[in-house]
C-alpha cells in the first residue's frame, strides 16, 4: 500500500501524528475531558479536545492554562451555543423563572425524586448546586467563553452546537482552526457557510448529543455534501477497525468520546467507569430528559421513569435547571443509576481501564493491522 494512509489531510491541517481527535466531553456537571485526559491524547499523537460546555469563562481559562502547563502539542476547546438559550441570565435567575415557564414541572420533578428514592439533597456537594456559579447558560456567557478562547490562542476550537458564524474571522485571523460538530447534512451545509475548517459529523450511535442518522449513513453524504471541506466520523468510533471504516467512507479522522470515558484521565465517576466495562452494546438510551435536548446516555432509572411517564421536557436551558433536584440529591447520595452518564453504543466493545495513551496507540496499531490485511 502507497504512502501512510494513516497520515491524512487533517494531521497537515492541525500538526497531529495521528487523525484521532478527543471529542470534546463536557456536561452539566463538568468537564469530562478535562486537561490530564487532553494532555494524554495530544502527547500520544492525537488531539485532545477539553470539554468546556457549560462552563464559565474563568473556568474555561484556568481549563486552557492547566492543559498548556501539560502539553505542547496542539490541543482543542469544545463549547456549545445553542439558538435557543436566553441572552443573559445566571443559573439561579433562571431557576427563579421555573414556576412561570411551566405550571406543574416543579410538582413532576419532586414526585419523581420521591418515587426514584433520591434523598433531597442537603446542600453541600451537589451534581449541580455545588458549581451553579460556574455553569453558564446565556449567550452572552458563551461569547466570553469563545473571546477566552480566542485571546489565548487555542490552537482548535470545536462548536458543539450552534453557529459560530460570527467568530470564524477573529479565530482564523489568529490561526485558530474551527471544528463544527453537525448532527446531519443540513447542518454541515450551514456550518461551511459559517467559515468552519473541518465538519464533525456525529452519528446516532454517538453518546451525548447525538443524530437521529447512523454513522455509515451520515458519513458519507456529509462528505458529498461538503467537499472539499474536511470530514472527521464521530459515534460508535472504538477501535481500529473503526478507524479504518471511517476512512473509507470518505472522512479524514475520528472524533472519539465514548472510548475515552474507561480511562485512567477521564473525568467519569469511577461507578460509571465500572459500569461501561460491563456493559453491552444495548445498555444506552437516548432522552431528552437532561438537556431538553436529544442525547444518549447509559440506561438508568431517572431516564427510563420520565419515558415511562411520557412526560414533556423544557427548552434549554429550563429542563437542566428543573431537574437539578434529582441530579443533586442522586449525585450526594452515590446513585449510579440516576446520576447521568452520557455513552455511546460501544460501551459494549470496552472491556478494561485504560490510559489515554494506551486507547490512541491501539487505535493506530489495530489500524495498521487492519489495512494491512486489506492489502493482502
Ligand atoms: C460523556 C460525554 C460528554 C459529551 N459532552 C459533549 C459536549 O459537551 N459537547 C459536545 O459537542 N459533544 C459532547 N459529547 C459528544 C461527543 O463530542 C462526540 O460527538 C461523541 O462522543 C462521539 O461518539 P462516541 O461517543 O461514539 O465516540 C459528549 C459525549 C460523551 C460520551
Amino acid at each position: 500500500m502507497a504512502g501512510n494512509p494513516l497520515r491524512t489531510k487533517l494531521c497537515d491541517m492541525l500538526d497531529i501524528e495521528y487523525p484521532i481527535i478527543l471529542a470534546g466531553m463536557g456536561g452539566m456537571g463538568g468537564p469530562v475531558s478535562g486537561p490530564e485526559l487532553v494532555a494524554a491524547v495530544s502527547n500520544a499523537g492525537g488531539l485532545g479536545v477539553l470539554g468546556c460546555a457549560f462552563l464559565s469563562p474563568h473556568k474555561v481559562e484556568a481549563m486552557i492554562k492547566k492543559t498548556k502547563s501539560l502539553t505542547d502539542r496542539p490541543f482543542g476547546v469544545d463549547t456549545i451555543i445553542p439558538a435557543e438559550v436566553p441572552q443573559t441570565g445566571t443559573t439561579a435567575e433562571f431557576k427563579a423563572e421555573l414556576p412561570s415557564v411551566t405550571t406543574d414541572e416543579p410538582d413532576v420533578i419532586e414526585k419523581l425524586r420521591r418515587e426514584l428514592g433520591v434523598p433531597v439533597p442537603s446542600g453541600g456537594k451537589g451534581y449541580l448546586s455545588e458549581m451553579a456559579d460556574d455553569t453558564v447558560w446565556s449567550q452572552e456567557a458563551f461569547k466570553e467563553q469563545v473571546e477566552v478562547i480566542i485571546e489565548h490562542r487555542v490552537p482548535v476550537w470545536a462548536v458543539g452546537l450552534g453557529d459560530p458564524a460570527p467568530w470564524t474571522k477573529a479565530c482564523h485571523d489568529k490561526g485558530i482552526k474551527v471544528i463544527g460538530v453537525v448532527a446531519s447534512v443540513r447542518g454541515a451545509r450551514r456550518l461551511v457557510k459559517s467559515g468552519v475548517d473541518i465538519i464533525a459529523a456525529s452519528g446516532a450511535e454517538a453518546g451525548g448529543h447525538n443524530s437521529r442518522i447512523g454513522t455509515m449513513v451520515l458519513i458519507p453524504q456529509v462528505v458529498d455534501a461538503v467537499s472539499p471541506v474536511p470530514v472527521i466520523a464521530g459515534g460508535g468510533i472504538g477501535d481500529g477497525r473503526g478507524l479504518v471504516a471511517a476512512l473509507a467512507l470518505g472522512a479524514v479522522g475520528v472524533w472519539c468520546g465514548t472510548a475515552f470515558l474507561s480511562t485512567s484521565e477521564a473525568i467519569f465517576e469511577d461507578y460509571h467507569k465500572k459500569m461501561i466495562l460491563e456493559s453491552t452494546e444495548d445498555d444506552t438510551v437516548v432522552s431528552k430528559v437532561i438537556t431538553g435536548k436529544q442525547a444518549r446516555y447509559l440506561k438508568n432509572r431517572l431516564i427510563a421513569a420520565w419515558d415511562k411517564e411520557g412526560l414533556p421536557t423544557l427548552p434549554m436551558p429550563m429542563q437542566p435547571i428543573a431537574i437539578i433536584p434529582i441530579l443533586d440529591g442522586a449525585y450526594e447520595a452515590n446513585m449510579a443509576d440516576i446520576v447521568p452518564a452520557p455513552a455511546g453504543q460501544i460501551t459494549g466493545m470496552i472491556k478494561e481501564l485504560k490510559s489515554a495513551k494506551q486507547v490512541v496507540e491501539e487505535m493506530v496499531e489495530g489500524a495498521k493491522r487492519v489495512l494491512a490485511g486489506l492489502s493482502n
